[in-house]
């Protein structure tokens, strides 16, 4: 698994229609062999998927403690240094917040109607996209892995792109017509997604922990998992599973949303509304999305998707910070999703 990563990796790199700068404010953990932390110590952290010193810090010191060949002395002498080199800042002004929230990117969904509504899929937030099946999920999944890669003044995050699949439905022939839609060179476009395919819930999470060292060292702006949830409700089956299930997704919904603010990336993850058909298991009503309030809590902006009038799709906003209960409509097209023509 960790070569199907290094694999997509050796990739031919990608032309330049997005600017590969240093990433900005982020401090790698490699840094800490200046405080006097070995390399060795500093490499077992990376392989466990800490690659940056914020990432030692947002971490609870229970799950350092976790890293293979780290004692907790080590671990306290790790985040000392951590500290020290992140300045040991805690409070931050509030006009340092402001200038925070201004690097967030909203990246245009290829549709002005739902960008009129939300302004785009956020940077620096999970956003889960959930509705019943050939709504446009993967779609619009499809769609923003090509806007991310335009030019920020042309509403995109210029930016590559890794992708999750847990249910083998990325089709990379649909990225091209997508691409050519805005211009870009196709070839480039699918040099710049990532892609894996996960196959089990623990895969999934292994191959989220590997995407770190990705976004530590090149400008990712965007992170599909499509779809959060399907392998979950394989791997763990019935009422006695309900509560481990609950927990492992919870832990997965806070790594995403660490990742998300860590690396300034847009977290866009699909979950589906399907009824259980024994009617009893996980949902009682057949229009909640898989996980329940564990996604609720932990995503900040929640779309529904359902099929409209004739062709049409609506995406409702079930939850934003500061967008109420509204719909828009869309179309699938080959191009990818657009504002429905009427
Ligand atoms: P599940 O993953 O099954 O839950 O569905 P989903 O919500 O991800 O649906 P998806 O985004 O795959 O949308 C499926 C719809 O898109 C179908 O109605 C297809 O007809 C349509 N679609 C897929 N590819 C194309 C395309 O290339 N051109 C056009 N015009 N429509 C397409
Ligand atoms: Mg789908």
């Amino acid at each position: 698994m960790a070569t199907e990563i290094e694999q997509m990796r050796t990739l031919p790199e990608a032309g330049d229609h997005y600017a590969v700068e240093e990433i900005d404010g982020i401090e790698l953990i490699d840094k800490l062999a200046t405080l006097g932390i070995s390399a060795a110590d500093v490499k077992k952290a990376k392989d466990a998927g800490y690659h940056t010193v914020r990432s030692l810090l947002m971490s609870p010191k229970k799950h350092l403690w976790n890293i293979k060949g780290l004692s907790e002395a080590k671990v306290d002498k790790m985040l000392d240094a951590a500290r020290k080199l992140s300045g040991e800042v805690v409070f931050i002004t509030g006009g340092q917040l402001l200038e925070l929230k201004r690097s967030v990117l909203k990246i245009t969904t290829g549709c002005q109607a739902i960008d009129a509504l939300v302004g785009g899929i956020e940077t620096q937030c999970v956003t889960e996209v959930y509705g019943e099946f050939k709504t446009g999920k993967t779609q619009l999944c499809s769609t923003v892995c090509v806007t991310t890669q335009l030019p920020t003044e042309s509403g995109g995050g210029a930016g590559k792109v890794c992708y999750i699949d847990t249910e083998g439905s990325f089709r990379p022939e649909r990225i091209a017509p997508i691409a050519e839609r805005y211009a870009l060179s196709p070839d480039e476009v699918l040099n710049n997604i990532v892609y894996a395919r996960a196959h089990t819930s623990d895969n999934q999470m292994d191959l989220i922990n590997m995407t770190a060292g990705l976004f530590a060292e090149e400008p990712f702006r965007l992170l599909v998992i499509d779809s959060i949830s399907a392998l979950f409700r394989v791997d763990y089956v019935g009422r006695g599973e309900l509560a481990e299930r609950q927990q492992k997704l919870g832990a997965m919904m806070s790594k995403l949303k660490k990742l998300a603010e860590e690396y300034n990336i847009a977290v866009l993850l699909t979950n589906q509304v399907m009824a259980d058909p024994s009617g009893q298991m996980f949902v009682a009503d057949p229009k909640k999305h898989v996980g329940g309030h564990i996604m609720s809590h932990a995503s900040t902006c929640r779309f529904m998707t359902r099929k409209g009038k004739g062709d049409t799709r609506v995406l409702k906003v079930i939850q934003h910070p500061s967008v109420g209960e509204s719909e828009a409509v869309f179309q699938i097209t080959n191009g990818g999703i657009i504002d429905a023509e009427d």
